[in-house]
């Protein structure tokens, strides 16, 4: 199947099975604004739960705060974001459509690299297990053609954002021959900036209402609450402050679902350190996050680093890491070096002194940072991506599966009663008052055992037991596992040990020691 279907697969069994809803969805939705269901936000907490017990419990030195979305005005002045925090944009005369600009031409720029990979499919397919890809891809003239014109526009088009040459970034445009999808022409406006900062008001207009802005990313929170949480912390040089919480960005150009949306959610740590030791905390920091997204076990081939070559003004050093989506590798966190930037631009604005005294050095520095950025709602998508499979079955009909890993499996158990009568429902509640102070059980009677089975194949959960005559008298149950679908006779008195572990967090933090 193509990958484009299976994406479209995802996005609809997200919303059959109450992980994701469009916003508003009785009015026909709000573009690029999602709902989370009752399946989703339980996936969504356990991967937040994840990541702040990470953070949070595993390391000493690293404490959270949860700061107000709404801040002073003047924090975006010194952050940049008021002057810099810009999109490039285009319009077409023709559709009225609005794009962004960069988007335009890297989509280009995937053209030619998808006819590279047609190319390759095509030898590979003709000449079997004889086929040197690697050859293949340095002599096949076809390919070596796609690729110059690839690597040309690509030079292009970093030279013109790193100038930001909004003038370079139209004719290029004009020089691909890109249309627009709607109306297929290329009457084009210019390129022109555009901030993606959503503005509000505070205060009523006749009190003199003040313009602020909904934040744009949680980051500026930690850092002007950082002499705050140092003082009354008593926090050493090196330290993290960790937050969770909504940033919100006017994106133009909405697509692939929740990967890009205008309100969404960081969970972001700024790590402060001596100057002049980032870039090893840098290092470290990456390999540490890798090793949190790889304990899920998805397999190493999913993720890649992206280092970028065009750093920020306040950047000495920055990666993405970036997860295998069905729409190709696509940034889901961030680690940047990010110096003494914020800090020092917030002493001066504020005009407080922000610093640390070193008493291990006997003299006061601004510190750097590293910070590590990832958006909630991309590594749900990158989760429900890898977890969706469609599985033949032996008796020929496919089902639906949500491989999760089970600590972020929304239910843990469903506990199924065989028949709603003969005193099997009563036993099954027994069952399920014990046990759900544990882990999130969900007790399910409705139609045949296979379509309950399926039913929990579908939103992932990793176990399911059923309760039947023959339990009344030796308290055992059968338990199904989601993935092999073996079933096993087990005591009931040993339900709790046998489960507990695989689906607590705490088995994904051990992998992390
Ligand atoms: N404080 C640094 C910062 O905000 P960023 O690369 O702009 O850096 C960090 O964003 C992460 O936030 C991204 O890697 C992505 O996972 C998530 N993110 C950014 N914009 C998003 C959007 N419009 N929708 C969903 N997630 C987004």
């Amino acid at each position: 199947m193509a990958q484009e279907d299976v994406f479209k697969k995802i996005v609809s069994h997200c919303k059959e099975y109450g992980f994701v809803f469009p916003s508003s969805d009785i009015y026909d939705g709000l573009a690029a604004v999602y709902d989370y269901g009752q399946n989703g936000v339980e996936l969504k907490n356990n991967i937040k739960q994840y990541w702040w017990q990470s953070m949070v419990l595993l390391h000493e030195n690293i404490v959270g705060i949860d700061s107000a979305i709404f801040m002073h005005p003047t924090i975006w002045k010194a952050s940049g974001h008021v002057d810099a925090f810009n999109d490039p944009l285009i319009d077409n005369r023709d559709s009225k459509k609005r794009y962004r600009a960069d988007v335009l031409i890297e989509d280009q720029i995937a053209k030619y690299e998808e006819k590279i990979d047609k190319e390759v499919a095509k030898a590979r397919k003709r000449f079997g297990d004889a086929f040197d890809e690697e050859k293949f891809r340095q002599t096949n003239p076809r390919v070596l053609e796609h690729q110059a014109k690839r690597d040309a526009l690509h030079a292009r088009y970093s030279e013109a954002m790193n100038k930001m040459d909004l003038d370079e970034l139209k004719q290029i445009i004009l020089d691909e021959e890109i249309v627009c999808p709607i109306s297929g022409t290329r009457n084009w406006t210019d390129v022109r900036q555009f901030n993606l900062m959503f503005k509000t008001e505070v205060g009523s207009t006749a009190d003199g209402a003040s313009t602020i802005y909904l934040r744009p990313e949680t980051a500026q929170g930690i850092f002007v609450n950082y002499l705050n949480v140092q003082k009354t912390g008593r926090m050493k040089i090196p330290f993290g402050i960790a937050q969770i919480g909504k940033a919100f960005r006017n994106e133009i150009v909405a697509r692939q679902f929740i990967f890009r949306m205008r309100e969404f959610e960081q969970m972001e740590m700024q790590f402060f350190v001596k100057p002049g030791t980032e870039m090893d905390w840098f290092k470290q920091w990456k390999k540490t996050r890798l090793a949190w997204h790889e304990a899920l076990g998805f397999g190493d081939e999913c993720y890649r680093y992206h280092d970028h070559e065009k750093l920020a003004h306040y950047a000495n050093a920055a990666t993405d890491i970036e997860f295998k989506m069905p729409f190709g590798f696509k940034e889901v966190e961030g680690i940047h070096s990010r110096t003494d930037f914020d800090l020092s631009q917030h002493a001066k604005f504020s005009g407080r002194k922000i610093e640390y005294f070193d008493p291990e050095e006997n003299r006061s520095y601004t510190p750097y940072v590293i910070e590590t950025s990832i958006g909630v709602d991309r590594m749900f998508l990158s989760v429900m991506c890898h977890s969706y499979q469609e599985e033949k079955l032996e008796n020929g009909e496919t089902r639906v599966v949500l491989k999760l890993p089970a600590p972020l499996a929304p239910v843990k158990l469903a506990v199924m009663p065989l028949v709603k009568k003969d005193g099997l429902p009563e036993k099954a509640h027994e069952i399920m008052n014990d046990l759900k102070f544990h882990f999130n059980c969900k007790y399910e009677e409705k139609d045949s055992i296979g379509k309950r089975y399926r039913r929990m194949d579908a939103i992932g959960t990793p176990y399911c037991i059923t309760i039947d005559h023959d339990t009344l008298n030796d308290n055992c149950v059968t338990l199904r596992d989601r993935d092999t679908m073996q079933q096993t006779r087990v005591a009931i008195s040993d339900l709790r040990a046998l489960i507990e572990d695989k689906v607590s967090i705490t088995s994904l933090l051990k992998k992390l020691q």
